[in-house]
């Protein structure tokens, strides 16, 4: 079945990122020139997704009007020599998919804000792509790599990479079995571990494949004692127990936009390669490291 939903969880406090993220969500901080956001929504249309779900939460309007015409705007660009790319630029946020929006009234953790999409997700199986994980492969989309290995085992699949210990400690452990290349079964999965319950160094980094099974599970997880959240590790741990829990070790490269070495981390890799400044902004880093 051909995967067309998609999620994208991004009612997090970004506690992380305090004061930027006070009034501006932290999914709409830049990377050079786009919001963070629709690089994710970029990403889940060159993956064969037409309709998103971006779960939201009070302040975070704005992430509304991205995806929207903006016609005061448009019109004042509309037709004017050299404004052409300015005005498609502008208009193209607005046409990349179908963008719904919800919100989850009560911050209780990514388990809970993912429940809140059941009805949109209905019987088909979707991706859930983290608002706050920017993985960058323009050649082939990381959601479009977890589909293609659900397409080919008919498994859930969560995508992975090998951390720090410190890492791991903050996200999740996968106890794993590799099956060919990289891709592996998940045979255990861990939210926030101890140093003596890590699994392995491979941790869930921002995306998911998964069917709507998922949405029993987190039914029946009960809020962390830790910290009050319902984790999605915990519905993806039951998953990976039936043996309907697939990892794959994704090719691309991941900025934790929650974090402030993350934004910086995508800025400046994503100003290196960009177009219009790559080579001015690499001489100036040179220039830059000379006087450190
Ligand atoms: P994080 O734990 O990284 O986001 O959640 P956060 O809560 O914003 O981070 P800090 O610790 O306060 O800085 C991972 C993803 O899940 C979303 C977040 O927006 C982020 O994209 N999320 C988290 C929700 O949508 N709802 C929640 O209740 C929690």
């Amino acid at each position: 079945m051909k995967i067309t939903k998609a999620i994208i969880p991004a009612a997090g406090l970004g506690t992380r990122v305090l004061p930027a993220s006070k009034a501006v969500p932290k999914e709409m901080l830049n990377i050079v020139d786009k919001p963070a956001i629709q690089y994710l929504v970029e990403e889940a249309a060159a993956s064969g997704i037409t309709d998103i779900l971006i779960i939201t939460n009070r302040g975070k309007n704005v992430i509304e009007d991205h995806f929207d015409y903006a016609f005061e705007l448009e019109a004042n660009l509309k037709g004017k020599k050299g404004k052409e790319s300015l005005y498609e630029s502008v208009r193209k946020s607005a046409q990349l998919a179908n963008v719904y929006f919800l919100r989850q009234k009560e911050t209780k953790g990514l388990g809970h804000a993912v429940l809140t999409a059941k009805t949109f997700v209905g019987n088909d199986p979707f991706a859930i792509l983290y608002g706050d994980d920017i993985i960058i492969n323009n050649d082939y989309p990381v959601t479009k790599q977890l589909i293609d290995v659900f397409d080919k085992y008919g498994k859930c699949v969560t995508g992975v990479k090998e951390c720090t210990k410190e890492q791991v400690m903050k996200y999740c452990s996968l106890d794993v079995t590799p099956i060919e290349n990289n891709v592996m079964r998940c045979n255990r999965i861990i939210e926030k571990p101890n140093e003596n319950e890590i699994y392995s160094m491979y941790a869930t980094l921002g995306r998911n494949v998964l069917t709507p099974e998922v949405f029993d599970f987190i039914e029946k997880t009960e809020p962390s004692p830790k910290t009050g959240e319902i984790y999605l590790t915990d519905a993806l741990n039951m998953l990976a127990s039936e043996g309907n829990l697939f990892a794959l070790d994704f090719v691309g490269r991941r900025y934790d936009m929650g974090d402030k070495l993350g934004i910086l981390q995508a800025n400046c890799e994503v100003a290196l390669s960009h177009p219009e400044i790559g080579e001015s902004f690499k001489n100036y880093l040179k220039e830059l490291v000379k006087t450190f």
